[in-house]
């Protein structure tokens, strides 16, 4: 009983010490700042109020009572004193000192504001990568202009005016008729022009069609052209430059298809085409026609071929003495070839949430 009397009088006596510290603090605390510290340090989670009410738990039963009515009485002290001095502190004209000590607060364990680093859009990485590649296989890169003339996009191509091979492409021609060009093939005759073989050169390049969008075309596209000239250049020649590049690009022994096509530049002309990274060729996904190769299984990619003796002699070269090839692939598709994406759309699309993942 006797030790129950002492250890009520300490947690009293204690009590009343954290009173009289409290009232004495909270009556120098300056603004709402200072105030909130006060609050922290006798009304916080671990401040002396809460650690007062933990002791109760530790006194003989009988005393618990009476130390419980203590802690509420200093409870009600303390909030009411708090009350009270923040509403002196509202009240206040908001005197020049405290403002400025208002704004003059610094909190510096604060983080920082996060900002984020941007990237290289996907189809910009894959170009440097496929660059890259091409150098190292001993080719030059050349820029495509994206506006040009007639004669570069077309004519110099075996293209006449009125031939009918220019309908493959649905062209957008500027006022002064111009055209954006809808190949980098565009870029041939300048290269060609005025070079001694043998001539290895990549053209990259945006390149613009008229097209009614859908998961696998876009109105812009981005064209990676390759050119060979030299003396005795074969189409074997052609189809194990590509092939090489490909497997270097997607890292594994990509499956190709090769068929024939038509391009007037072109003698004979080639397509290739990959089994589509999305149906892994079957043609369906999930029981439904596969909207990304249109259920065939392929994917178109590019359009190739030995270089038209035409095109050669219209840039000075003797056909008889040189041969070559030729391709244009998009390389849009073969990213989506590369990463499993379903819709070409993506990629202008500006939605970051797709952007970021690359
Ligand atoms: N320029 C053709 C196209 O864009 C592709 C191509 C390039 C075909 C070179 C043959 C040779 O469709």
């Amino acid at each position: 009983m006797r030790i129950c009397f002492r250890a009520t009088m300490t947690f009293t006596k204690t009590a009343t010490q954290i009173k009289k510290s409290a009232l004495n603090e909270l009556a120098k605390t300056r603004d709402i700042n200072t105030l909130a510290f006060w609050r922290k340090e006798y009304l916080g989670k671990v401040g002396k109020f809460t650690k007062l009410t933990r002791q109760i738990a530790q006194l003989p039963a009988k005393e618990r009572a009476s130390a419980g009515k203590a802690v509420n009485e200093l409870k009600q002290a303390l909030a009411k004193a708090l009350q009270e001095r923040e509403k002196q502190f509202h009240e206040l004209p908001p005197s020049p000192v405290s403002r400025s000590q208002l704004s003059t607060f610094f909190d510096l364990t604060a983080p920082g504001a996060d900002f984020q680093l941007g990237h290289l859009h996907p189809i910009t990485q894959m170009r440097q990568y496929a660059e890259d590649i091409f150098v190292r296989m001993g080719f030059e890169v050349f820029e495509a202009r994206e506006v040009d003339d007639d004669y570069h996009n077309f004519e110099s191509l075996n293209m006449p005016p009125q031939h009918p091979a220019r309908d493959l492409w649905d062209t957008f021609w500027t006022e002064d008729e111009l055209v954006l060009i809808t190949h980098t093939s565009s870029m041939q005759h300048r290269i060609l022009l005025g070079q001694k073989p043998p001539i290895r050169a990549i053209i990259v390049g945006r390149c613009f069609r008229h097209e009614a969008t859908d998961a696998s075309h876009e109105h812009t596209l981005n064209q990676i052209e390759g050119l060979y000239v030299d003396k005795g250049i074969k189409l074997p020649d052609l189809i194990g430059t590509f092939k090489k590049f490909l497997d270097e690009f997607s890292q594994r022994d990509i499956k190709m298809k090769i068929q024939p096509s038509h391009f007037p530049f072109v003698e004979p002309g080639i397509e290739f085409l990959l089994d589509c990274a999305i149906c892994f060729g079957t043609g369906e996904v999930e029981g439904e026609r596969c909207s990304t190769c249109g259920g065939s299984g392929w994917l178109e990619l590019a359009g190739a071929g030995m270089v038209h003796p035409s095109v050669l002699a219209e840039a000075g070269l003797d056909p008889q003495k040189y041969s070559g090839f030729a391709w244009g692939f998009g390389l849009d598709r073969l990213v989506m070839v590369k990463y499993g994406i379903e819709n070409i759309r993506h990629f202008y699309s500006g939605d970051l949430r797709f952007i970021r993942q690359f």
